[in-house]
């Protein structure tokens, strides 16, 4: 029903008695889109080149670091020597926190208590590319066999490392319920005697 004072408005479209009248958005609600707009550009410039935003990814290193300063805060830099991995092996503290490492990221390949399944058994006395106690950092740090055994030196702090260590050399002896690889490479000496020597490493984490 167009009458003469609003010819163009109503669109000529009927359904049910129910006429479409042309309602513009208000202009309001331009303004509100317009603005978005604007400030969707702003915040993606904010977000990706400013040097003032921090991200997720720089607050999860933010955090872990500094969470490596308080766990490590007692022991300074651990060494990777006889000493040292082999009396870390005694203090429970640092064991707990090197066999969630090892769980977390070894037992895929070593099995679930280090009885081998892709990679060799830890817990037996015989090793390729161990000879001493301290070649276990070596092999974990750089990796062996070109990448089979993966490099963990970029992966973990030096301290981890070294526990890492200590814990691969701790699991020695035991044998694990699900052992699925026999003995590979060559039989080594048991790892030397030195607990006796000095007061333990990290004592003072405690
Ligand atoms: C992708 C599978 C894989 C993962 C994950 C892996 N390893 Fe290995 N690892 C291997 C293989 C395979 C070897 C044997 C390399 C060779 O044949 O020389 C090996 C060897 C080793 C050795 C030397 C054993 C020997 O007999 O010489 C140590 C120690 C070791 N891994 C520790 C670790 C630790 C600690 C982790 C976790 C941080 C880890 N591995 C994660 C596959 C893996």
């Amino acid at each position: 029903m167009s009458d003469k004072s609003e010819p163009t408005l109503i669109q000529g479209h009927e359904y049910d008695g129910i006429q479409e009248y042309d309602n513009p958005t208000p202009g309001w609600w331009h303004l509100v889109f317009l603005v978005s707009i604007l400030f969707s550009f702003f915040y993606f410039i904010m977000s990706f080149g400013s040097p003032f935003f921090v991200g997720p990814y720089e607050q999860l290193a933010a955090a872990q670091e500094a969470e490596y300063a308080r766990m490590f805060a007692g022991i300074g830099e651990l060494e990777n020597d006889e000493h040292t991995i082999l009396t870390l092996m005694d203090n429970e503290k640092w064991v707990a926190i090197a066999s969630g490492t090892f769980r977390g990221n070894c037992v895929s390949c070593h099995g679930a208590e280090g009885g081998g399944q892709v990679g060799p058994n830890l817990c037996d006395d015989s090793y390729k590319n161990v000879r001493t106690v301290t070649d276990i950092y070596e092999v974990i740090t750089n990796g062996a066999a070109n990448g089979a055994m993966p490099a963990w030196g970029n992966r973990f702090s030096h301290n981890e490392l070294v526990l890492l260590a200590s814990y691969v050399a701790s699991l020695r002896g035991t044998s694990p319920a699900g052992t699925i690889r026999g003995p590979e490479g060559d039989a080594i000496p048991a790892w030397p005697d030195v607990r006796a020597d000095a007061p333990p490493a990290g004592a003072g984490g405690q």
